[in-house]
């Protein structure tokens, strides 16, 4: 229907678009972490089922940060401004999130992977709360 090209999402038309990628990228992010909360919480832990969710994460988890060059911060992006102003704090919130994903990869025992997890959740939210809008 003609009617459906009335969507308010804002099309990133720009060369290679790095936009999309990365927001695609932080999607997958979001979809590979997940099955670990849901692992954990259905009480499903095994060291085993851990290490492959652990394998799709430390692949994912590589992707968006490249997207983020210079000038790439226009419509449909949800970045601050700090993200390029503050660049090292962005890089030091980077590095907490992969700190905590190496945790999670490493946990042995139920409780210890449940912990590295809340970690993992709280590097997103942090990095979220101050350059996300
Ligand atoms: C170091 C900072 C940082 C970390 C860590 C981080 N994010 Fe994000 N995330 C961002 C920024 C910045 C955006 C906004 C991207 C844009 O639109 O330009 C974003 C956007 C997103 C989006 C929205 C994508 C869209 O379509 O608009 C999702 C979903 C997301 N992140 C999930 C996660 C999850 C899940 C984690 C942790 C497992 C995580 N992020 C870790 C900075 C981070």
């Amino acid at each position: 229907m003609a009617l459906s090209a009335c969507d308010s999402r804002v099309e990133d038309d720009r060369p290679g678009q790095p936009v999309k990628h990365r927001q695609e990228a932080f999607k997958a992010l979001l979809r590979a972490s997940e099955p670990v909360g849901i692992m954990l919480s259905d009480e499903q832990f095994s060291v085993e089922h851990l290490g492959k969710l652990g394998e799709a994460l430390a692949k994912t988890r590589e992707a968006p940060w490249a997207y983020f060059g210079p000038d790439t911060n226009y419509p449909p992006s949800k970045s601050r401004p700090e993200v390029w102003t503050q660049a090292e704090k962005f890089e030091a919130e980077r590095l907490r999130f992969f700190a905590a994903t190496d945790a999670l990869m490493a946990a042995g025992s139920h409780e210890a992977a449940q912990a590295a997890y809340d970690e993992v959740r709280a590097s997103c939210k942090s990095c979220h709360d101050a350059f996300r809008r």
